[in-house]
This record gives structure tokens, C-alpha cells and sequence, in this order.
């Protein structure tokens, strides 16, 4: 089958030929059907500093997909042939103390589809364990069933604190910050502020519930946007950039006693203003992944809403033309990015 691979420890991808995944006892083979180019895939086609400590070639890249269901092994009773399904990325023991307590986000053995461990999506056929499948109700488009992994960071971050009647504000209108901006929407906040440096993504941000945008590359300010909408501070803030200076605005910029939802992966030497965390009293929660099965449950129930995540959406490629999808990534013109690999 045909394959992008992460063949080398150098930037780049490759289409390639390989064997057809083995499929276990407990697993399911899914044929891919669309599969999203996800920030993490981008880490690793350009081989930084973070895929350098953490990637192993040769693998198959690719973890956001929807795909229909070939084959089952002899253990799997809950997945049937014909079905239409996603999968969590996050493969979890089952067996250490996090698990057993609910919290397999945090897994202390967990493998990653696509990244590390276990073969990804990039592919005509992708293995997946049964615990891993999504089933998918048949009013969730195709589109939206593809992105469902970053979807479900946005819903993970978003619904860390409660959003109903509170002012947000979002650092980073990237892939998963206008989707975030989506959730903080139907989730019922009142204001909902998203800065970003990228004029094409405030945009979208706009169409998925800003009230205001903010283009710091523009000139503008985090306290215009809160002159105009006559507020002294932020309720709850989302860092989704991962940029020291975005972390350090929103924090100059929450009431006390308030909450921070921290998905970006800043620097390791970052620095913070200790004294504003402190005297202001604020909650920073860092963020990883989806709960499982909680932020599941909650897409699947916003989708079945209306949530409308098309917007987030704006490029499809054949698999073949994978490159085009690879450099309007690296050039940061787009929203989400799919190819169309069946
Ligand atoms: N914790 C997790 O589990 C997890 C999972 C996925 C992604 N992430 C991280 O979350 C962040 C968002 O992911 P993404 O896929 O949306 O990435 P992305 O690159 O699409 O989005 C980041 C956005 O931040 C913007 N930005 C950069 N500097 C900024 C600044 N100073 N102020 C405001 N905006 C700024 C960029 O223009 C970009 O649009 C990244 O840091 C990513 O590595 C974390
Ligand atoms: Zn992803
Ligand atoms: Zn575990």
C-alpha cells in the first residue's frame, strides 16, 4: 500500500510502497478515506528540535483520518466491517496508576499513532487497536470526522473552566485556537477576544465566533479590544500559540482570581512574571490531549449541535499532491488542511 513515511532522520516526507499493517487480535484495519495535516506532522516533516527527541524513522506519518472499517481481528467484538469510524491518537496501557483513575491522557506508557510507536494514517490502510475506535454518527460530515483529533484539544482547552456569560480570551488563532473560538462560542461566553499575528486566521476566527480579533502585527491591542467592549479583564484565558510574549499579554490582561487553559508549548526557558500569577491569584492548567472518553462525547454532542466547523477547513489535495499540502502548511496560509487518500 501507499504511504507517507518519515524515512529519514532529516526534514522531509516520502511517498512510499509498504507492507500492509499486521493486524492483532484486538485491532481493527481501517481504509483511510481523508486524513488532516496536523502541527505536530509539520514538527516532524521539518525534523526540529522536539521531533529529534521524540521521533523514531522510519514510520508512517498521520493521526487526524476518518476511514471505513476492512477487517477485524478475532478479539474485537464492538467494531463491525462496513462501519465508518475515527480513533483517538493517544494509545494508553490501561494499567498505570493515571489510567486506573480515569486519566488516560496522562498515560505513563501511552503511544501515539503517527508520531511515535505505532504506525500512522498517512496511508491506505491504518491499524488501530478496538479501545481506540471512534464509532461516528452518521450526521457528522466526513470533513469534520478527519479532524476530530485537534477538534478535541480545542474542546479539551475550551472546557477546562466554565465559559457560560464569561469574557475569553484565545492567544493563537492557529488550527486549534479558531476551533477553540467555535467551542468557547457554543459553550455560551460573552466576549470571545483571539489575537494572532495572521490576518487569514483572525478571519477565520471571525467566522467561528470572535467578537473581536486582535493583529498584534497590525498594531493592534489587547486593551483596544477591551476599551471597545467596555472590560476590565479576561474571565478565562486559552494560550494556544505556544509564543512567550502571547502567554505574558494574557497574563497581564486577567482578573484576579482567574483561569488560564494553557495548550501552546512555550520554550522551555520561557519567562513569566511570577508576581501577576501570584498577587492576581491565577490558575494556570496545562493541557495534553483529549479526555478519554469525556471530550469524545462532548464533540460528538456539539457537532450533533451545529457546531459548524467548516470555516477551519480550507484546503483538500489528492494523497498523490501531498507536498502542496505540506508547503501552504509551512507557509501558514490556510486553516486545516486535508488530503483525500481514497
Ligand atoms: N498540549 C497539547 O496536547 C498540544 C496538542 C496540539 C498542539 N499543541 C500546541 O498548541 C499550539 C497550537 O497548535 P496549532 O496546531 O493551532 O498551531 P498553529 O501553529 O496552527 O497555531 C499557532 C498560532 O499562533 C500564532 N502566533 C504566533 N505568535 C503569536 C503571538 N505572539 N501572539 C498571538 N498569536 C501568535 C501563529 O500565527 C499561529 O496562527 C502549538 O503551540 C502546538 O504545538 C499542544
Ligand atoms: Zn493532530
Ligand atoms: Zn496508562
Amino acid at each position: 500500500m501507499k504511504a507517507l513515511v518519515k524515512r529519514y532522520a532529516a526534514p522531509g516526507i516520502w511517498l512510499e510502497d509498504v507492507p500492509m499493517p499486521e493486524v492483532r487480535v484486538n485491532d481493527v484495519l481501517i481504509k483511510v478515506k481523508k486524513a488532516a495535516i496536523c502541527g505536530t506532522d509539520l514538527h516532524m516533516y521539518k525534523w526540529d528540535e522536539w521531533s529529534q527527541t521524540h521521533c523514531v524513522p522510519p514510520y508512517t506519518m498521520g493521526h487526524e483520518f476518518v476511514g471505513e472499517v476492512v477487517e477485524i481481528g478475532a478479539g474485537v467484538t464492538s467494531v463491525a466491517i462496513g462501519e465508518r469510524v475515527t480513533a483517538e491518537g493517544h494509545i494508553v496501557c490501561g494499567h498505570c496508576r493515571n489510567c486506573r483513575r480515569g486519566m488516560g491522557h496522562v498515560c505513563i506508557n501511552s503511544k501515539s499513532v503517527g508520531i511515535f510507536g505505532k504506525d500512522g494514517a498517512f496511508a491506505e490502510y491504518v491499524a488501530i487497536p478496538e479501545s481506540n475506535i471512534v464509532h461516528l454518527r452518521s450526521e457528522i460530515p466526513d470533513d469534520f470526522a478527519a479532524i476530530m483529533d485537534p477538534f478535541g484539544n480545542a474542546t479539551h482547552t475550551a472546557l477546562s473552566f466554565p465559559l457560560l456569560g464569561e469574557d475569553v480570551l484565545i492567544t493563537g488563532a492557529g488550527l486549534i485556537g479558531t476551533m477553540a473560538a467555535g467551542v468557547c462560542r457554543f459553550a455560551g461566553a460573552k466576549h470571545i477576544v483571539v489575537t494572532d499575528l495572521n490576518p487569514l486566521r483572525l478571519e477565520i476566527a471571525k467566522k467561528m465566533g470572535a467578537t473581536i480579533t486582535v493583529n498584534e502585527a497590525a498594531g493592534e491591542t489587547i486593551d483596544g479590544a477591551m476599551r471597545e467592549l467596555g472590560i476590565q479583564g479576561f474571565d478565562v484565558g486559552l494560550e494556544m500559540s505556544g509564543a512567550p510574549s502571547a502567554f505574558n499579554e494574557m497574563v497581564a490582561h486577567m482578573y484576579k482570581g482567574s483561569n488560564i487553559a494553557q495548550l501552546g508549548i512555550l520554550p522551555h526557558n520561557t519567562q513569566v512574571n511570577w508576581s501577576d500569577v501570584i498577587f492576581n491569584a491565577l490558575t494556570i492548567k496545562g493541557v495534553t490531549g483529549r479526555r478519554m472518553w469525556e471530550t469524545w462525547y462532548q464533540m460528538e454532542q456539539m457537532l450533533l449541535g451545529g457546531l459548524d466547523l467548516s470555516p477551519v477547513i480550507t484546503h483538500h489535495f489528492p494523497f498523490e499532491e501531498f507536498q502542496k499540502g505540506f508547503d501552504v502548511m509551512c507557509a501558514g496560509q490556510c486553516g486545516k488542511v486535508i488530503l483525500e487518500i481514497a
